[in-house]
C-alpha cells in the first residue's frame, strides 16, 4: 500500500519548533469529532469516546460539547483525572478487579459520584461488591468476547454474569464488547463489525433469559464504529478517530487527508549515504508497527517516504528514487504508525490552528494507571 502512504498529508507546522514535538491540528480534531458525532446521531446511536487516545481533559470537554452521551476510559486513575475535571458520565471499559489499594480508589470515586464499570467474572463480581458501600455501588456492563479473544465471556455466558452481578446488588445496565480483531487489516473490518453486532445481540438475549434488562448495548473500535452502528447496538465507543493515524488509513477508518496529529522532527543528519535522519525516533513514535505496513511512520513532505528503522532518538528515513535530499535543519511531520502510544510518550501536544500555535493541552491522564 505504498501509494496510500504517498496520498498521507499532513497540515501546516508552525516554523521554528523545539522538536521533536507532537502537534494537533484543531480544525482537523473539530471534524474528525463533528464527523463521528453526526454519524452517530444519523444512526441513532450514542457516542462515548474513548479519552485513551487523546488522555486530555481539553479534547474530552470538546466531544461532550458536540454531543457525546459520555467518554470512556481503561483505568480508575483516567477516571479520577476526568472526575476532578467535572466531566461527570464516565465507563471505565476495562474488567475492573476492585481488590487491595484499588478497592479504595474505586470507593473514593464513588464518593464524587456514579459510576460505570466492566465485569467478565465471578471474581470481578465478588470483589465490586466487596469493595463498595450497598448506597455507592457502581454500574456495571458485562464484558462479552466478539472475536478478539482478549477479556470478555462467551456472548451467550453473558446472562450468568449478569444475574450474579444483580443477585450481589449491583446495578446492571447491559453489555459491551471491543472488536479489536478489526485491526487484523482491511479485509477483517466488515467482519469485526457484524461480529460485535452478533455478539451484543446474543448477549441481550441471554441477559434477558437470565432475567436481566440489557438497555446498554455498547460496541467499540474506530474501524468498526461506523459499520457496527446499528440494532442491536445503542452505543459506540472508538477512540483512536479523535486523531487518526496511519494503522487507521490503511485500514479505511481514517481518509488520506484527515489526519489530527503529527510528530514534528527536525532532519539533524544527512552524513549518511541512503537516508537522513531525524530527532524522533523511538521515544517519540513508539514502535508499535501492522503487518500491513511498513516502518515506523510516513514522512509526507518527503514523497511519503518511511522512517525505516528507529532508535531511541533516532529515526532514519530512507528516501524514495527522485526525493531531493532536505538539508539538515529542515523540520517536518510524521505520521505516526499508531496514535495512542505517542500521546502517551509526551506531556503535552502543540495545538496549531492555520499553521500557528494557539494551545497547549497537557496530557491530563498520562501515567494514570
Ligand atoms: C474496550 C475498548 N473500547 C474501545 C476502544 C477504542 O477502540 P479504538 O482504539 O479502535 O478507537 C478500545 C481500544 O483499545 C478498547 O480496548
Amino acid at each position: 500500500m505504498a501509494d496510500l502512504d504517498q496520498r498521507l498529508t499532513a497540515f501546516d507546522l508552525p516554523s521554528g519548533l523545539d522538536t521533536p514535538c507532537v502537534v494537533v491540528d484543531l480544525d482537523r480534531l473539530d471534524a474528525n469529532i463533528a464527523r463521528m458525532q453526526a454519524a452517530m446521531d444519523a444512526a441513532g446511536v450514542a457516542l462515548r469516546p474513548h479519552t485513551k487516545t487523546c488522555k486530555s481533559v481539553a479534547v474530552a470537554r470538546r466531544v461532550l460539547e458536540a454531543g457525546a452521551q459520555g467518554v470512556t476510559v481503561a483505568t480508575l486513575g483516567e477516571a479520577a483525572v476526568l472526575r476532578n475535571s467535572s466531566i461527570d458520565d464516565i465507563f471505565v471499559a476495562y474488567p475492573v478487579l476492585a481488590t487491595g489499594p484499588k478497592a479504595a480508589r474505586l470507593r473514593h470515586l464513588l464518593d464524587q459520584g456514579p459510576l460505570t464499570v466492566g465485569v467478565d467474572s465471578g471474581e470481578g463480581v465478588a470483589a465490586l461488591v466487596a469493595a463498595t458501600d450497598p448506597r455507592r455501588r457502581p454500574t456495571v456492563l458485562v464484558e462479552v468476547d466478539c472475536g478478539e479473544g482478549r477479556t470478555g465471556v462467551a456472548p451467550g455466558e453473558a446472562g450468568d454474569i449478569a444475574r450474579a452481578a444483580q443477585d450481589a446488588g449491583l446495578t446492571v445496565a447491559g453489555v459491551f464488547t471491543h472488536g479489536g480483531h478489526s485491526y487484523a487489516g482491511p479485509d477483517a473490518v466488515a467482519g469485526a463489525a457484524d461480529d460485535e453486532v452478533r455478539a451484543l445481540d446474543t448477549a441481550r438475549a441471554a441477559l434477558t433469559a437470565a432475567g436481566v434488562e440489557c438497555p446498554v448495548r455498547s460496541a467499540g473500535s474506530t474501524p468498526t464504529a461506523l459499520a457496527s452502528a446499528r440494532p442491536p447496538v445503542t452505543e459506540q465507543r472508538p477512540g483512536t478517530y479523535l486523531y487518526g493515524d496511519r494503522h487507521q488509513a490503511h485500514l479505511g477508518s481514517v481518509a488520506p487527508d484527515q489526519h489530527a496529529l503529527v510528530v514534528a522532527a527536525t532532519v539533524v543528519s544527512t552524513a549518511q549515504p541512503g537516508h537522513v535522519v531525524l530527532d524522533a525516533g523511538a521515544k517519540a513514535l513508539a514502535k508499535d508497527k501492522a503487518a500491513y505496513v511498513a516502518g515506523h511512520g510516513v514522512v509526507p513532505a518527503l514523497g511519503g517516504a518511511h522512517l525505516t528503522t528507529v532508535h531511541d532518538h533516532h529515526g532514519q528515513v530512507a528516501l524514495p528514487d527522485g526525493t531531493t535530499r532536505p538539508p539538515v535543519g529542515t523540520q517536518v511531520a510524521v505520521i505516526p504508525n499508531h496514535v495512542c502510544p505517542v500521546v502517551n510518550l509526551t506531556d503535552e501536544v502543540l495545538v496549531v490552528r492555520n499553521g500557528a500555535v494557539v494551545d497547549r493541552w497537557t496530557v491530563d491522564t498520562r501515567g494514570r494507571m
